[in-house]
């Protein structure tokens, strides 16, 4: 009896622990790219992949479905948001999802992943981005919005 009310709060700790509660990311640092690159053009569990609604040119994705993410995150870039800004954007996105994405595609350190990936190589054709160019940078750029008039 006693061993029975003695396990039950490290079953629940257990359960806990396996959910969403645990989970450790490394952040835009230690990202695995080429893993956010097969999950991009893959899924993650037999979900949607990214690439089935959004171009991205690096991974060869030609989705329509949703922006095209070497327009709309590549002209951030262009205007100066550094990468790390854009890791922030892709990874909310992926875990709000405003509109019509669904979320959650993929998770935890997967998520991480995917972002940092599309944080690196969204946009670099265009003209005034070069998203890992400032890599290992000092990060003060977003705060420096140069805006010379017209
Ligand atoms: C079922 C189609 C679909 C899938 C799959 C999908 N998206 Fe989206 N995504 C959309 C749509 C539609 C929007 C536009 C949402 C809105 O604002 O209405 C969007 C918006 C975005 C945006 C914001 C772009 C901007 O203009 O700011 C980002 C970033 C993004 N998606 C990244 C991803 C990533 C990364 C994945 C994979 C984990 C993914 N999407 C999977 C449909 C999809």
């Amino acid at each position: 009896m006693l061993g029975r009310l003695l396990a039950l709060p490290l079953v629940l700790g257990a359960l806990v622990v396996a959910g969403c509660g645990g989970e450790e990311t490394t952040g835009l640092e230690g990202a695995d790219t080429t893993n956010g690159r097969e999950l991009f053009l893959a899924g993650a569990d037999g979900k949607q992949p990214c690439g089935s609604c959004h171009v991205l040119a690096d991974a060869g994705a030609a989705g329509t479905v949703g922006p095209n993410l070497d327009t709309a995150l590549g002209f951030s870039c262009a205007q100066g948001f550094e990468e790390d800004t854009i890791y922030e954007v892709v990874l909310r996105q992926i875990d709000l999802a405003r509109g019509n994405m669904p979320s959650d595609l993929v998770t935890g350190q997967d998520a991480v992943d995917v972002a940092a990936y599309v944080a690196s190589v969204a946009g670099k054709d265009i003209e005034g981005c070069d998203p890992s160019g400032d890599r290992g940078g000092t990060g003060t750029g977003a705060a420096e919005t140069t805006q010379a008039g017209g």
